[in-house]
């Protein structure tokens, strides 16, 4: 599974790069807001700092907007990845772009007949947002599940990517029903390899270590 940072910000970015976990990065015009950065000068960093995609928004809401947006932004690194959202002209754009060869996130998906449309528009990525879906009463998971299931029995090869990932259980979960990528804040992924029995298990470690009075080296 590939893991994704949901961040526009460097710094947390740069403490994860050196465990060679981070796959890609995505971002988002609320991320973007929270970073106090210029767009074109945050993509062009993160872009610089990983390898894989990055995924930076459109805000435009018109065909033509999104286009013109989708290839500035586009040009700022040969890792972008689009990000459009769910709507008509998002998936107009979509098919416009991919035809173009930009590979396109296409975001704020909450069903499964979106994620078949984007799909058949030629999205590299859907982003089911499970978060917000159990934050209404829905069950994120079980969109995810719905999604592989359409995606394998038409061959598509559009890439799952579970966004809205709040919790660890959440990537275990989406890992468990096959999505292909899940993009999480820095804190989860944190979550994902802290465990108290590790953090308990290696203080007795260490301490039956001291005991002996050797070194290993
Ligand atoms: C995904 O690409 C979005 O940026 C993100 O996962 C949204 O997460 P949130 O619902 O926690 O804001």
């Amino acid at each position: 599974m590939q893991i994704f940072i949901d961040t526009a910000d460097t710094e947390a970015l740069a403490a994860l790069i050196p465990t060679g976990m981070v796959d890609g990065v995505t971002t988002n015009p609320s991320l973007i807001a929270k970073s106090g950065r210029k767009i074109a000068d945050a993509i062009t960093e993160i872009c610089a700092m990983v390898d894989g995609p990055v995924s930076a928004e459109a805000v435009a809401t018109d065909y033509e907007g999104m286009l013109a947006e989708g290839r500035f932004l586009r040009e700022l690194a040969p890792n972008v990845v689009v990000k459009l959202p769910l709507t008509e002209n998002g998936l107009r754009a979509c098919r416009t772009l991919s035809e173009e060869g930009t590979p396109v996130n296409v975001t704020l998906c909450f069903s499964a007949t979106q994620a078949l449309l984007a799909a058949k528009s030629g999205a590299a990525f859907i982003s089911p947002f499970i978060g917000r879906l159990d934050d209404n009463g829905a069950d994120g998971m079980e969109l995810i599940r719905e999604i592989r299931t359409i995606y394998d029995n038409y061959g598509y090869d559009t890439q799952i990517l579970a966004a809205s990932a709040r919790t660890a259980l959440h990537v275990k979960d989406a890992a468990l029903v096959g999505a292909d990528c899940a993009t999480i804040p820095p804190t989860v992924f944190k979550a994902m390899y802290r465990h108290v029995l590790t953090d308990v298990g290696l203080q007795a470690f260490l301490d039956d270590w001291a005991k002996t009075g050797q070194s290993i080296l």
